[in-house]
């Protein structure tokens, strides 16, 4: 089924993809595309609207972007610019623009000048948004008319006429109260969509998509982690296929306290997926021993997997497709204005799975948002134990014991982040912050114990709020709290006799400690 679409084409800003969600949770389907797409595909994907997002540049900048000469005369459905959108659409047909005497960043009061602009419709003629610009709209084009401003600022034009909307302020961040009846009116009453987009109706197109896919005898492998996005893909596929899916849940012996015991347990019982558990915690310990160095760790960790992996999946014979938890944000194509972006930390760990086991992919959440995940996992009845686990790396406590790793510095850390995981929800903290776990560290320090002195490991605890894990701060959690996770460490895991609280944020630091 073709369901209504907005395209988004996207011109740098860091809110693109929240402009993305704020769509979609009004049961509109969208895509973010580079600014650039040619005008053939945009007429071709027949979407209900377009939204020009905000970027860093200035329209003035040589290098700025812009959309192909051609858009604006070949794309006849309603057009929302939004800041930068703004300003490039108001200098394209014929306006100007022009860079502020200072930046204007934060909160504004805005006042609707026209009673009528249907953008506007329904919302009191004062309102508070989020602004964060540099330059300006100073003309107008010609058959357009301001409809909003804020103090000396051009805020709005429209030319109803031609469909075309715009607002230097951000109608996507919560910064803006009434953003989201603002974007409503213009899905709605400007583009003409009715909302026929909804998790439930995700879940039977995708379901059906799967079965197409594969064939009414084809067979599949899914690789499961524990975490959200590879048990939503395969209860999905499973849905779809039944047992002719055979799921692989890897132990790298650098899990969670009793991790892969009870995750495997909830596979086969509640969600009842053919599923193989496979202990490999010995081999990652021998392949790891002796190795220091947090990349050389990564590296060895994600090649075993991909041999384990691959060495069980043989075993299924016949299986032509392997099913991924690949999200949207993996997939969008970024547009980069600032160069390219220097890779900090080697994520992907299991990159390269598919290709070197020659087998198809099968990506059943590539269109979706983390929250949408979340939502289309309580529909297919996935317990929250596993929906509302904070994320977890790949090398799991691999880049948590800090130097070489061995099963004894493995158990500690279970132990510790055990006693962790289990204070935040006693004081109901779990689902205040965005990752919380404990980190060995490789020293030793002096202590006291009864009449003796003591010389043991420390632990560090890190809990961080985030959105998205690009930037985070540590997470302000009560004294209390940390007093009763800090004993309860110390006397119930033995070679501890130290615990410190990371007070950094990211950047600089990182939510890992390598
Ligand atoms: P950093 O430490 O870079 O982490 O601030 C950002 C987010 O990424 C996770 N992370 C990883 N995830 N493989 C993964 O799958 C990795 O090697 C890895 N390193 C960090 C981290 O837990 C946080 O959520």
């Amino acid at each position: 089924m073709q369901h209504e679409l907005i395209l988004i084409l996207d011109f740098g800003s860091q809110y693109t993809q929240l402009i993305a969600r704020r769509v979609r949770e009004q049961g509109v389907y969208c895509e973010i595309h580079p600014f650039n797409l040619s005008v053939e595909t945009i007429a071709a994907k027949r979407p209900k609207g377009v939204i020009l997002s905000g970027g860093p540049s200035s329209v003035t900048d040589e290098d700025a972007p812009r959309v192909k000469d051609t858009f604006y005369s070949e794309i006849d459905v309603p057009l929302l610019g939004i800041c930068y959108g703004m300003q490039m659409v108001a200098v394209d047909l014929g306006g100007s623009n022009e860079p502020a005497m200072r930046r204007e960043y934060g909160r504004a009061k805005l006042k609707v000048l026209s009673g009528r602009t249907a953008l506007f419709e329904g919302l009191p003629f004062e309102l508070d948004v989020w602004m964060s610009h540099g330059d300006h709209v100073t003309n107008v084009p010609s058959g357009f008319e301001i409809t909003a401003t804020t103090g000396e600022v051009i805020t709005a034009i429209e030319n109803p006429e031609r469909g075309i909307y715009c607002v230097q302020f951000h109608p996507e961040v919560s910064h803006t109260p009434l953003g989201k009846e603002i974007l409503r009116n213009f899905l709605f009453n400007i583009c003409g969509c009715t909302g026929d987009w909804t998790p439930a109706s995700f879940i039977k197109e995708e379901v059906e998509r799967v079965r197409e896919t594969v064939g009414p005898t084809g067979k599949v492998v899914c690789g499961l982690s524990g975490g959200v996005d590879s048990t939503v893909a395969a209860v999905l596929v499973h849905e779809a296929i039944g047992d002719r899916q055979t799921c692989i849940f890897v132990n790298n012996g650098l899990l969670r306290y009793r991790e892969f015991e009870d995750t495997l347990e909830v596979y086969e019982t509640n969600l009842h997926l053919n599923v193989r558990g496979v202990d490999a915690s010995q081999e990652f310990y021998s392949a790891l021993s002796g190795s220091f160095e947090p990349e050389q760790k990564r590296k060895i960790i994600g090649a075993k997997f991909i041999d384990i992996f691959d060495a069980e999946a043989k075993t299924v014979g016949g299986a032509k497709w392997l099913v991924q938890g690949t999200l949207y944000p993996d997939v969008i194509e970024s547009v980069s204005l600032r160069g390219t972006s220097v890779t900090i930390k080697s994520h992907h760990n299991v990159g390269g799975l598919p290709e070197k086991m020659d087998l198809g992919l099968i990506e059943p959440l590539r269109e979706l948002f983390k929250d949408e995940v979340r939502a289309i996992g309580r529909d297919l009845g996935i317990p929250e134990l596993i929906l509302e686990r904070h994320p977890f790396p790949g090398p799991g406590l691999g880049v948590r014991i800090l130097g070489d790793i061995t099963p004894e510095k493995v158990e500690l850390l279970q132990k510790a982040d055990k006693i962790f995981v289990e204070e935040l929800h006693n004081f109901d903290l779990y689902n205040d912050v965005w990752q919380a776990f404990t980190v060995l560290l490789p020293i030793q320090s002096v202590g006291v114990m009864g009449d003796f002195r003591t010389y043991e490991k420390t632990v560090a605890v890190r809990a961080v709020t985030s959105t998205d894990g690009m930037t985070a701060d540590w997470a302000r959690l009560p004294h209390d709290f940390l007093a009763k996770v800090s004993s309860r460490i110390t006397s119930e895991v033995r070679g501890v006799n130290r615990v410190v609280y990371d007070i950094s944020s990211k950047p600089p630091s990182t939510i890992e400690w390598e």
